[in-house]
């Protein structure tokens, strides 16, 4: 039975959290103010994860690509890009969340991953949107994503916002049994899919779901998270500054003196250490 009154099992269940806006990688400072350690701190000292159904241990801070790698070919708007990849897999971080429907974002990756030679230091996230328009087109776009990122296996593939759910499922789970995939999962950021999501999590072999999470956004923590504690998925957490909004709420205020003493800098650290940490209302 759960236990529903303790933050402990609540860290427990929620067993990775990542995704992060790619703004947030993009300038240094930024870089380091976010949760990202400095330079000199190493993986070993990285807060990681462990992923249920497998027990791979994995960083819980990642890079989004939704936004800032949808970006065309010049090196003036790659060079950024590169220069976080580079410092990312140098202290230590590894998941790399991105989609076909990112503009141009798989491919920016699959380029720059290969140009600094890091494909082996890197786990791929992405997702197929295709299969709402059937089978065949899921598989031709997860295909796609596998030319794009330049890679022969990719670590993680998501049903992003349950498009055509039913068909790219038993997909999948082939890829995952061919080796080209490790692990499978669903996404969605729209609470009128939660009934849904919950069905396909009690009733479907999942490595991970990815799902709208933020300290002013804490649906999920009801029943979602519960969920996938009960049923040993993983949690990637998309929209952790609520595309901004969080920034907003926190205005100009200074960081509480209680969040400068456990070592929080800035306002992005706060609400990113607020996702990770994987809080639960008392009852
Ligand atoms: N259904 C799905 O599967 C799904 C849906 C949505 C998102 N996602 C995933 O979640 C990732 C994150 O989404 P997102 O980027 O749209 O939203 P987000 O991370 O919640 O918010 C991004 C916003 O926060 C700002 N920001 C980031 N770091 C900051 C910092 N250190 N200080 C001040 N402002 C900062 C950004 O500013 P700038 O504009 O200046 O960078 C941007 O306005 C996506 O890249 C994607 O991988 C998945």
């Amino acid at each position: 039975m759960r236990n529903s009154t303790t933050n402990i099992t609540r860290r427990e269940a929620i067993k990775l959290c990542a995704g992060v806006g790619a703004g947030l990688l993009l300038l240094g400072t930024r870089c380091l103010h976010a949760g990202i350690p400095p330079s000199g701190q190493r993986a070993a000292d990285l807060f990681s994860k462990t992923i249920p159904s497998s027990g791979e241990q994995i960083p819980v801070i990642g890079i989004g690509t939704a936004r800032r790698y949808n970006v065309g070919t010049s090196a003036e708007e790659r060079a950024p890009l590169r220069e976080v990849l580079q410092h990312f897999v140098d202290l230590g971080g590894k998941m790399i969340d991105t989609a076909p429907s990112y503009g141009t974002a798989e491919t920016v990756v699959g380029d720059l991953v290969a140009d600094l030679g890091i494909r082996d230091q890197v786990f791929y996230a992405t997702k197929v949107g295709a299969g709402g328009q059937g089978r065949e087109a899921g598989i031709a776009e997860i295909e796609q994503s596998f030319r794009r990122l330049r890679t022969d296996h990719i670590e993680l593939i998501q049903v992003h916002n349950l498009a055509g759910v039913n068909e790219m499922l038993p997909v999948l789970r082939d890829l995952k049994e061919s080796g080209r995939i490790k692990y499978l999962g669903v996404t969605t950021t729209s609470p009128n899919q939660y009934e849904q999501l919950e069905q396909i999590m009690r009733n479907e072999p999942l490595d991970f779901i990815e799902v709208d999470y933020a300290i002013d956004n804490r649906e999920v923590e009801a029943r979602i998270l519960p969920l996938a504690q009960d049923e040993g998925i993983a949690v990637l957490a998309a929209l952790p500054f609520g595309r901004g909004r969080v920034f907003e709420a926190f205005g100009d205020q200074p960081i509480p003196q209680w969040a400068a003493e456990i070592g929080i800098e800035s306002w992005a650290q706060f609400a990113l250490k607020y996702v990770v940490s994987g809080h639960r209302p008392v009852a």
